[in-house]
């Protein structure tokens, strides 16, 4: 055993355990958070928790306790109960070494550069789905960028239901799953004519936006129609570091985002900030879409300034020192953070040729969830 996950000492304070542990390190474990967490406290299958902490005592304490170099055993005042902890689980959930850890985003911000590293995020969908190196690999980097493209997907019997299955469960909307993104005569969505999109997130009018989307494409032979992705989050960095007023202006105020097609028998409101940031201080979401765009009810008084940071920051987004610009072929998939990365695309000729990508929709929690599985973290 390392040094790390051997006891040289333990000090009974008034509500904690001091732990000296061979490394140098020094915990504090609180005596409710120990009992808290004594292993009997989760049933062993379903791991779920089933002592209540409001079965004890608040002053409850450890009356002895006693080590080895695999085990703390401690023997409490209330119920004659003993717990026995593991001590590399101990260590590995020692709150104050994660509390002095600074916080590190998971996110790699990119700009119009990324471009040239493109293969480095393109990955085979047989590869993907077959070989848990590369799947693990592939849901990673959509995690870190925010977007890669998977190759040669077949494009018959809705093959990327079989990505999905493998992360976890699909989101669904009421444009259905998949959705097509086909030009249509009578469209109730931008997306479905040939015009050109500017770099929009999806569905910002829903309360809780959907994670990733994947575009799978099974023909893109018209003229035009390049798709386009900008990290949001890249940007919105940018404008932090450039005009913090801007981006307060952004993160701290509401904007109101709907949906009420002519197919709809429901009017979808939301008001939520462009910009979100968690209690971090790293970026969480962005939603940012013209067509869903409802109108702005802030105060008079800030009003234009407003307009100023949601002008310049709409700029940015469509800059080409952050956007990067590819056209999709039969079999790609398209995979992006839809509350990270923007996508667009520049319209296309229908005449010219068709052009039909199939949509899907899978929650962020799910993407991260497979990730923590994958990665077997210790919890
Ligand atoms: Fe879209």
């Amino acid at each position: 055993m390392q040094d790390k996950y051997k006891i040289n000492k333990i000090n009974k304070q008034n509500k904690y355990l001091e732990v000296f542990w061979s490394d140098n390190h020094i915990s504090k474990y609180h005596f409710l958070w120990l009992r808290d967490n004594c292993p009997s406290a989760f049933h062993k299958d379903t791991r779920m928790r089933k002592f209540s902490i409001l079965s004890v005592p608040n002053d409850i304490n450890p009356i002895k306790f006693n080590y080895s170099d695999e085990i703390l055993k401690l023997k409490w005042s209330s119920e004659n109960h003993i717990s026995n902890y593991d001590l590399k689980w101990l260590r590995n959930n020692c709150y104050t070494e994660k509390n002095l850890k600074k916080y590190e985003s998971p996110y790699k911000l990119w700009d119009k550069d990324f471009i040239n590293n493109i293969k480095n995020v393109t990955f085979d969908y047989e590869e993907v789905i077959s070989e848990d190196k590369n799947f693990k690999k592939w849901i990673n980097t959509i995690y870190t960028y925010g977007i890669a493209i998977i190759k040669n997907t077949p494009t018959k019997n809705k093959s990327v239901f079989k990505i999905l299955e493998l992360i976890g469960c699909y989101r669904e909307t009421f444009f259905g799953t998949p959705f097509e993104v086909i030009n249509i005569p009578k469209p109730n969505n931008q997306a479905y004519t040939a015009d050109a999109l500017t770099n929009h997130t999806d569905l910002p009018y829903y309360e809780y936006v959907p994670g990733y989307q994947f575009l799978h494409c099974l023909i893109n032979e018209a003229e035009g129609g390049y798709s386009t992705a900008v990290d949001g989050f890249a940007v919105s960095n940018f404008l932090k570091l450039n005009d913090i007023n801007k981006f307060k202006l952004l993160t701290n105020h509401g904007v109101i985002f709907k949906d009420n097609d002519y197919t709809q028998k429901n009017i979808r409101l939301q008001k939520s900030p462009i910009i979100k940031i968690n209690n971090k201080d790293d970026y969480e979401e962005i939603r940012i879409n013209l067509g869903a765009m409802g109108t702005i009810d802030l105060e008079p008084s800030i009003m234009s300034d407003f307009y100023e940071a949601y002008i310049y920051f709409y700029k940015q987004l469509h800059d080409e020192n952050f956007q990067i610009e590819f056209k999709l072929k039969s079999g790609d998939i398209f995979c992006f953070d839809n509350r990270r990365i923007l996508h667009g695309r520049t319209k296309f000729d229908p005449n010219s040729g068709n052009r039909h990508l199939k949509g899907y929709y899978i929650e962020r929690e799910e993407v991260i969830s497979k990730l923590n599985y994958l990665n077997d973290i210790k919890i």
